[in-house]
């Protein structure tokens, strides 16, 4: 396993409608290891492949609770079946979008369909935390981010921050 480098917005590869995975092979094993070693690292509950400049459909994901065992799921080609007409909000926030955390509202409950790492199908509600994710991390394959549910003002705000932390993070470097 490696760590990957994870993209910080903006950037141009974080807005790109990603492609199908075509086949799920020993690299796209070794993708989704990658995914979630770098994921847990960071630390966060879920990674997206355009994440770490990767524009396939795979994402990966682990909800569980500091007091459970954890529970790492990757996701070939998700795709939404079903939503709740129930909303939920949570502050969300994002690995690629550090230390910024804003409410957002979405369907309390989904249904997704996927292929597992054998490239068999497989198809479950999601709630809570893990319905939250697991719509977060879909929208970053249709080049999608949290910060697109906020007002405009709120979303150049936070834009203008990354653009100064990348500014510093390059000059440390
Ligand atoms: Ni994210």
């Amino acid at each position: 396993m490696a760590l990957r480098t994870i993209l910080i917005h903006p950037d141009p590869r974080l807005k790109k409608v990603c492609a199908p995975v075509d086949g799920v092979d020993r690299s796209v094993r070794k993708l989704a290891d990658d995914m979630l070693e770098t994921m847990h690292d960071a630390p966060g509950i879920g990674l997206a492949a355009p994440q770490i400049g990767i524009l396939q459909r795979l994402i990966v994901m682990d909800c569980a609770k500091k007091d459970e065992e954890p529970q790492p799921m990757a996701l070939i080609n998700p795709e939404v079946t079903w939503v709740s007409e129930e909303l939920n909000t949570y502050s969300e926030g994002c690995l690629s979008i550090p230390e910024q955390y804003e409410d957002v509202t979405r369907p309390a409950e989904v249904r997704v369909r996927w292929l597992d790492l054998d490239g068999k199908p497989q198809e479950q509600k999601f709630d809570g935390l893990w319905a939250t994710c697991v719509q977060h991390e879909i929208d970053h394959l249709n080049g999608k981010l949290f910060i697109d549910y906020l007002s405009r003002i709120k979303r150049s705000m936070i834009t203008k921050k990354m653009v100064k932390l990348k500014k510093e993070r390059a000059a440390v470097l």
